[in-house]
């Protein structure tokens, strides 16, 4: 048996070198990795999570930050950073953000503590299951990698105030998906039948990849997804009543989750019957942050939001698997015609500081519906007719029985 164990050991040896191998202390970096593991490096190099320190949009922010506050940003955006301690720059795994191995040295997570995260950094590689097929490292089953609270880490920020900045892991928590047992990977990390997780140049391996594209409010696939919506136009009164019905489907948190200033808007715009429009209205679906001295911070200040939040001014956003009923009344106007057409339309809205225009807007959700308002009357004709009907019915059958008495 031990025997057996030594020889394959050395076969296993001899075949790695001839593969890149990871390091057998500290990090490695994500190119080593992708040697191998070709499709998901791909995918997850055009993630955020591969940009979390060089995007733009982050950059912007951060570089107006003080300089002894850029530890608390670079702790998740720069996550290599809690081991290293490389908090100006230098190295260049720093440089590479939400790096493979951050994720896959992660050996525990606790929330409770002020540093969640507890690593072993080296040759081993945990994961979400048990393999022996080992070249180039060793691996490890992992549950928490399975688990919201890995990601939880990262995605409940709170800051100096005690305040949850961004609260996407406790609005899940608090939702049906995590009753269900359904965790932020099930979601952000579909598995890609087919498409193998490591080059089969390298190995063969019976097992599919699961995403690391992270995608999120940036992509239309998953927009598109989240939201939808239907509309009751009615008569009330004179007036137009649009009642529209939006439900948050799809995301496992509010919508919209993460940063603050991001929105969700609907709209609701009313036409006459040459097609002109005669009416609009909006609903913002929002969080709203104030700062210890409870003055609001206006959406385009992210770097308030992060350092100087206190308190929660209001939430409107709609949580997971919840319809909002929203009722506007038009009254009606001479000149409108006969036939309104309504359209409901939902928008997602961030802003980009760094394009022009500064806001990016996508479609989430969308419906348009006509009504004719001057059937009005009909319907009460109707009764009439029917009324005068039966009445006429009764009274033939008055007639009948007192003839059939005689
Ligand atoms: C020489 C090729 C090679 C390199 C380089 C490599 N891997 Fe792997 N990796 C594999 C193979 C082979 C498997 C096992 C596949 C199987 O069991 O089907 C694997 C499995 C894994 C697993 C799953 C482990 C588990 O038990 O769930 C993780 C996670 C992983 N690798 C991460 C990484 C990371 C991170 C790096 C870079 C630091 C890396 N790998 C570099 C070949 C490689
Ligand atoms: C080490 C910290 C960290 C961990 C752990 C982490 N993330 Fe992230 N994630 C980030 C940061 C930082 C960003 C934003 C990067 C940027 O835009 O600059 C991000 C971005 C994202 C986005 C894209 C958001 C968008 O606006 O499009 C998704 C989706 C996401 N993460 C999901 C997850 C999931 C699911 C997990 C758990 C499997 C996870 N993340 C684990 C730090 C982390
Ligand atoms: C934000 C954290 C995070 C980052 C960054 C990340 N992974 Fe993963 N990875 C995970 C999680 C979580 C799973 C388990 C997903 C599941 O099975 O539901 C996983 C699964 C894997 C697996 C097992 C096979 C599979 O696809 O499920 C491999 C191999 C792997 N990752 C390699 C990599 C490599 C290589 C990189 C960088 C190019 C990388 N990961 C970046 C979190 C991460
Ligand atoms: C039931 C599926 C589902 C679950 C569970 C889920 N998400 Fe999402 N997530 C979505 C959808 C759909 C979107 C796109 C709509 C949106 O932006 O809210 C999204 C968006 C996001 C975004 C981008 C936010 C933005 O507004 O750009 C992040 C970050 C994110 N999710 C992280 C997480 C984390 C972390 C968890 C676990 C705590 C999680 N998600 C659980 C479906 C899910
Ligand atoms: C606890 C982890 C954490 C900390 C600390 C943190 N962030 Fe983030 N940050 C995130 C995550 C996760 C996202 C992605 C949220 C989403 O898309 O829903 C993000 C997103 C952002 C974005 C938006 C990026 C985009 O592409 O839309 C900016 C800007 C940003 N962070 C700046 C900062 C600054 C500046 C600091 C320090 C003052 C900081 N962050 C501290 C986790 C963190």
């Amino acid at each position: 048996m031990l025997f057996l164990g030594v020889l394959a050991n050395l076969f296993l040896i001899g075949v790695s070198t001839e593969y890149p191998s990871v390091k057998k202390e500290g990090y490695t970096e994500s190119q080593t990795c992708g040697a191998c593991h070709t499709v998901i490096y791909k995918e997850w190099k055009n993630s955020l999570h591969a940009s979390s320190i060089s995007d733009p949009v982050f950059l912007d922010v951060f570089n107006e930050v003080e300089k002894e506050k850029k530890t608390f940003c670079l702790k998740c955006h720069a996550p290599t950073v809690r081991v290293t301690g490389d908090y100006d720059l230098t190295q260049s795994i720093t440089k590479e953000g939400v790096t493979c191995d951050f994720c896959h040295t992660v050996k525990s997570v606790d929330l409770n503590k002020d540093e969640p995260f507890e690593f072993d950094l080296g040759f081993i590689k945990r994961g979400p299951f048990e393999s022996d097929l080992e070249i180039g490292h060793k691996n490890l089953y992992s549950g928490i990698h399975l688990k919201a609270e890995f990601c939880a880490g990262c995605h409940e920020v709170v800051n100096e105030n005690e305040f949850h900045v961004m609260s996407t892991y406790s609005e899940w928590k608090e939702g049906p998906y995590a009753e269900k047992g359904i965790q932020c990977q099930n979601c952000h990390m579909p598995e890609e039948f087919g498409t193998p997780i490591v080059n089969p140049e390298i190995a063969k391996t019976q097992r599919s990849v699961t995403a690391h594209k992270f995608l999120g409010g940036h992509s239309q696939i998953n927009i598109t997804r989240a939201a939808s919506l239907t509309q009751v136009l009615d008569k009330a009164n004179n007036s137009l009543s649009v009642v529209v019905y939006v439900t948050n489907s799809e995301a496992g948190h509010s919508l919209p989750t993460g940063i603050p200033s991001r929105k969700v808007i609907l709209t609701v715009k009313l036409f006459d019957s040459k097609g002109e429009i005669i009416g609009e209205k909006e609903v913002v679906y929002k969080r709203v942050l104030v700062n210890s001295e409870g003055k609001e911070i206006p959406d385009k200040n992210i770097k308030d939001m992060f350092l100087k939040a206190a308190a929660l001014k209001s939430d409107n956003r709609i949580k997971p698997k919840e319809t909002r009923r929203e009722e506007f009344i038009f009254p009606f106007t001479r000149g409108m015609g006969k036939v309104l057409t309504v359209d409901s339309a939902l928008r997602y809205e961030f802003s980009v500081p760094y394009l022009e225009p500064n806001i990016m807007r996508m479609e989430m959700a969308r419906e348009i519906k006509t009504i004719n308002i001057k059937e009005e009357g009909k319907g009460i004709w109707k009764w009439i007719v029917s009324i005068i009907a039966v009445l006429v019915l009764l009274f033939i059958l008055q007639i009948t029985l007192r003839a059939l008495r005689r």
